[in-house]
């Protein structure tokens, strides 16, 4: 029987278990013009043990940054601060994705370096507010993306992936989940166009298959992966009809042979089967689970083969060492999410790792 602890293949990279940290922006990338740190290095570092390290949402152009203190992967500065990140992960025997986040109309002109306007399929203001240095503000109405702002925000996509591979990174997740920009112009009520990004399941679905095809030409499709939630409401998103949508993607995106299709689950748990029946590579599951935070009892998914490789979140940030904890079935700790975004190394890198753990 296959369990977590077991190794596998993802595109060109062999994983030493199927346990997978996912991705978590943690809004700390001080260096100059949103550039990555030493104690972001420390940070992934620390949680080398897990098979995949997936990077915090990193926006792949200045137009992509929704939130305060996130980093970048468009100058070379950034570049070479996640030289810095990568090396560490690598010398402690990990390997690191970079997920591509472009938050699209979930942002703020105050949290834009240029204060510009956020970007997105149509002029609809997501219902809901947004962290600022300022306060929580509420979302503003999006500038909607013209055809030929479209094809540029690809190219971004596509420059920032070329990024990611000479910064060291193993390959690189495109945010396609939780209402950001490819989200909002796969969902109806974010997309209203009546162009060819629009309207149609197939129309609406283009964005982000065209967006994973030019990374997967860039960088080659067994280092390009993509992320999904289909039926997750997370920031104003209401997707009326999700078979239809969704099976555009994965037509489109199975012959390519990405590394993994990640799923997070949410609303719709009934649709991972389909999703797993109808994808031809390697699966990544990060499951609903409701009331609480996915935990050891899901480690029989992949006992079951319901996936290939599980994703955690929250129980990374506190355990640094969860894999280790998980294989022998140690206490976890839990985090102090007032502490999740921004701030010092409290909340960040001071959670200990197993060893010291059991002494304290
Ligand atoms: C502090 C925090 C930041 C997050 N940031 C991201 C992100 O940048 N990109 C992303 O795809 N998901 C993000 N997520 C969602 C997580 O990847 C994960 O899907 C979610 O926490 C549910 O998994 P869990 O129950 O194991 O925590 C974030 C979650 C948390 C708690």
């Amino acid at each position: 029987m296959t369990t977590a602890f077991d190794p596998i293949r993802v595109g060109r990279t062999d994983l030493k278990n199927r346990i997978v940290m996912s991705p978590m922006t943690r809004s700390r990338a001080y260096g100059p013009d949103q550039t990555p740190t030493p104690l972001m290095a420390t940070y992934y570092a620390q949680r080398a043990g897990a098979g995949l390290i997936i990077s915090e949402g990193i926006q792949p152009s200045t137009a992509g940054q929704g939130y305060p203190d996130t980093p970048g992967l468009h100058t070379p500065e950034q570049v070479r601060g996640w030289r810095g990140v990568t090396d560490a992960v690598h010398d402690a025997g990990g390997v690191i994705y970079a997920q591509l986040m472009h938050t699209g109309r979930i942002g703020h002109p105050d949290n834009s370096p240029t204060g510009a306007t956020p970007v997105g399929p149509s002029p609809i203001r997501a219902a809901g507010q947004m962290f600022t240095h300022q306060g929580m503000q509420d979302f503003v109405v999006p500038e909607p993306l013209t055809s030929a702002q479209i094809e540029d925000t690809i190219a971004d996509f596509a420059a920032a992936a070329a990024n990611a591979i000479e910064a060291g990174f193993d390959g690189v997740e495109l945010h396609g989940a939780n209402g950001y920009l490819l989200h909002q112009f796969l969902s109806d009520n974010a997309n209203k166009r009546d162009d060819d990004w629009g309207g149609s399941a197939e129309n609406r679905a283009r964005l982000v298959i065209e967006t994973t095809r030019a990374v997967a030409t860039t960088v080659g499709a067994d280092r390009t992966a993509l992320r999904i939630s289909p039926a997750n409401p997370l920031n104003d998103i209401d997707e009326a009809e999700i078979a239809g949508t969704y099976s555009h993607v994965l037509a489109a995106l199975n012959p390519l042979g990405l590394a993994y299709l990640h799923v997070l689950e949410s609303r719709a748990p009934e649709f991972t089967g389909v999703l797993r029946a109808a994808w031809h590579g390697a699966l990544m599951l990060n499951p609903a689970t409701p009331g609480g935070r996915t935990g050891p009892e899901q480690l029989a998914l992949i006992e079951s083969g319901a996936t290939d490789l599980l994703s955690f979140g929250q129980l990374f940030i506190a355990n640094p060492d969860l894999p280790a904890r998980l294989a022998r079935g140690l206490e976890l700790a839990s985090p102090d999410m007032s502490k999740a975004y921004g701030g010092d190394e409290r909340g960040y890198t001071d959670y200990p790792a197993l060893t010291e753990a059991r002494s304290a």
